[in-house]
């Protein structure tokens, strides 16, 4: 119940800075972000995107500099993406499994580096090692096979974990890999290695630059609509989370991000488990692009659209600005 006007005026307690501050409702902190970061080969090298402008893709020993930012920034963790030699990628993936990828040796630096005071969340899918840049095996008819290509995920989560992952990522979309893994993760005695699933991923127009990021954007024929969810849909999106974490995960995530805040604020509601939600490539390229075209203050547009997102109910945010925003909140 609110008095009607005059005894109300909303407008009172947006009269001042202090009061303001003491009426916010949505705090943002460096804690709820996560960064991720590109891995390429070779030593001391810094790749720029084009298509991602203000981010680079790392060698392995800039990557464990990158992290070492995130601990003093206060960011709690780090997502990485490799980008796989061209040689590497082949149709089965292989490269995903072998112990000294590109991956593997990022995880290991960052925790040589940073020990336990940073957490490493690995990406699981085999997109940035096959040569037809789909996250599965694909059939005769290029069809991405669902249960061939989990007991494949299985074993490239394995690798990642033993290679020091903290939290595993499964971003394929395949139908009961939350429930495989997290079984293979138990059998082999890594009981505090978590999962982030994305469990409402959805066929996005927005993955352009990380496509490029990763190098698998110029190999992908056609679309990943038979695995990833149709935009148009929601309530898919709660069956998806109920089924992940029936299955296991720790906590899911919603990805994109700001064409899908209501999909954030329906999981928050119905579900107890921590969710993020991912502010894609495309998204980060956006807001990018309208700061350069003297559309709207930078500074300003990204912390908006990160307080967005917490508002609508999220845990965390996976941002390209989290070192900008982290800066920015630091003062
Ligand atoms: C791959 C994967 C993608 C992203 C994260 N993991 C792209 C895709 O599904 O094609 C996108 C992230 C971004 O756009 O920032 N499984």
């Amino acid at each position: 119940m609110t008095a009607s006007y005059p005894a109300t005026r909303l407008r009172r307690s947006r009269a001042h800075a202090w009061s303001r501050a003491m009426h916010r409702e949505t705090v943002l902190t460096p804690a709820d972000l996560i960064w991720p970061l590109f891995v390429t080969e070779g030593q001391g090298v810094e790749e720029p995107i084009a298509s991602l402008p203000g981010v680079s893709r790392w060698s392995v020993d800039g990557i464990a500099a990158r992290a070492k930012e995130a601990v003093e920034l206060g960011i709690p963790c780090v997502a990485l993406f490799p980008n796989t030699p061209a040689d590497k990628r082949s149709d089965d993936g292989a490269e995903a499994l072998n112990p000294d990828n590109l991956m593997c040796r990022a995880i290991r630096a960052i925790k040589d580096a940073c020990g336990n005071d940073i957490g490493v969340l690995t990406d699981v899918a085999l997109d940035p090692y096959t040569s037809h840049g789909q996250d599965g095996l694909i059939d005769d008819a290029g069809y991405v096979v669902n249960d061939d290509t989990v007991a494949v995920l299985v074993d490239q989560a394995l690798n990642q974990a033993q290679a020091g992952a903290d939290i595993i990522a499964p971003s394929d979309m395949m139908d009961g890999r939350i429930k495989a893994i997290r079984m293979a993760l138990e059998m082999g005695e890594h009981h505090n290695v978590q999962i982030m699933s994305y469990a409402a991923k959805y066929a996005s127009a927005f993955y352009g630059p990380f496509r490029d990021a990763v190098g698998s954007g110029g190999l992908l024929k056609g679309d990943k609509k038979t695995y990833q969810m149709d935009p148009a849909n929601s309530d898919e999106a709660l069956r998806e989370v109920a089924l992940d974490i029936a299955e296991g995960a720790d906590s899911v995530m919603v990805k994109p991000g700001l064409p899908y805040l209501d999909i954030v604020r329906r999981v928050q509601n119905e579900f107890d488990v921590p969710v993020f939600a991912y502010q894609v490539s495309g998204e980060y390229a956006m807001i990018e692009a309208a700061a350069a075209a003297g559309a709207g203050d930078r500074e300003a547009l990204v912390m908006e659209t990160l307080m967005g997102f917490k508002r609508a109910g999220a845990s965390g945010v996976l941002t390209y600005h989290a070192p900008l925003a982290a800066q920015i909140l630091n003062g």
